[in-house]
């Protein structure tokens, strides 16, 4: 089975085409933002600038490789969740495609398609996920034929929380990666608002904090304090979490995943309760083509396809929307 699925929820537009053991090819352009975050609109115009381009690249890296066009079984799309204008503009060349090739449309949950990414890429079967990313924030776990959220952010995403910090500090977008750079060189930690509810977790008043404390203290013991408390709630949720569905495993995923130091105290909380922690290679962990072409050939192949009707883009599309038709609970 060949699939070509195409990313575009948020800043990456990405193409790629996949079979049920390999990675056939994968085209990316990236949004780039001049000035601080993503605005929805320019990242949209750019995906519109780019598909055209990106898809040819695609086919004529695929054809190289012997796969052709006509080989391609669907065309697996992000329907959701992102922002509107992106979505909208992906799921537009997504419909010309499944009707310029007469193969039809799958439409993905990106969320999802983040932790298949991952179960496929490692060796992780079952396992507890902490998705970690700009706009998303959750724990999430397969139980009785759903991803069920266990837990998840009350406001904004934890990636987009270290990113509105870091334009706060002076820092360009996106602020993860030069966050935990100036981390390192940090002599103090001064204490932030670490806060959870039940199982769920909130970085607004977090990230306010960590800007307020900037007046008084220097710019490396801020970023330090503020991954270790972010961190720590985080891992802290996740663990509840192992507890809870007496799980072993422990699969980490999406953008703010790249981090270091997350990935350390994640490992370190594994091995104090005898889990395994799985982190797939780091071009599997952001948003990417492959992720999306993957999820859409394991719903292809369970019999989940979409109509034009209705491939209409969902920007508040749920994990737990969605009936995981291609698990087979006994495989497990
Ligand atoms: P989603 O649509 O799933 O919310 P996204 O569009 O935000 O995802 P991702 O690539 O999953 O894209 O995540 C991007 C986020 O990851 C950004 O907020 C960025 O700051 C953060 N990030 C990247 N590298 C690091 C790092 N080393 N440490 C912390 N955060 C990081
Ligand atoms: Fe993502």
């Amino acid at each position: 089975t060949f699939i070509l699925g195409i990313e575009g929820t948020a800043w990456n537009l990405s193409a790629a085409i996949v079979t049920e053991t390999e990675v056939i090819a994968e085209v990316t352009e990236t949004y780039k933002p001049e000035t601080g975050g993503i605005h929805p609109r320019e990242a949209a115009q750019h995906h519109a600038k780019y598909a055209a381009s990106v898809i040819k690249r695609l086919l004529a890296e695929a054809k190289k490789k012997g796969v052709q066009p006509s080989e391609i079984d669907g065309i697996a799309f992000s329907q959701g969740p992102g922002l509107g204008p992106c979505l909208r503009t992906v799921a537009t060349a997504a419909r010309m495609l499944s009707i310029s090739l007469g193969v039809p449309l799958i439409g993905v949950n990106h969320c999802i398609a983040h932790i298949e990414v991952g179960i496929w890429r490692t060796p992780a079967k079952d396992p507890v996920v902490l998705y970690v990313s700009g706009a998303n924030s959750q724990v999430i776990s397969y139980m009785g034929g759903r991803y069920r959220v266990f837990g998840e952010t009350l406001d904004i995403g934890l990636g987009n929380a270290l990113d509105k910090f870091a334009r706060k500090a002076g820092l360009p977008h996106p602020g993860g990666p030069k966050i935990e750079a100036y981390a390192k060189n940090a002599t103090k930690y001064i204490p932030l608002p670490y806060v959870i509810k039940g199982m769920d977790l909130s970085f607004s008043g977090l990230s306010t904090a960590a800007s307020e404390a900037l007046k008084k203290a220097p710019l490396e013991d801020v970023c330090y304090s503020y991954q270790e408390t972010a961190f720590a709630m985080v891992v802290e949720v996740a663990e509840r979490a192992l507890a809870h569905t007496g799980k072993k495993e422990i699969l980490l995923a999406g953008g703010v995943g790249a981090n270091a130091r997350l990935r350390e105290m994640l490992n370190e909380m594994c091995e104090a309760r005898g889990a395994k922690f799985y982190v797939p290679e780091k071009r599997f962990m952001g948003d990417n083509g492959t992720m999306i072409a993957y999820t859409g050939l394991l719903m292809y192949k369970s019999g989940i396809t979409l109509s034009l009707e209705e491939s209409r883009v969902n920007p508040n599309f749920r994990t737990d929307d969605v009936e995981v038709t291609w698990i087979k609970e006994e495989e497990m």
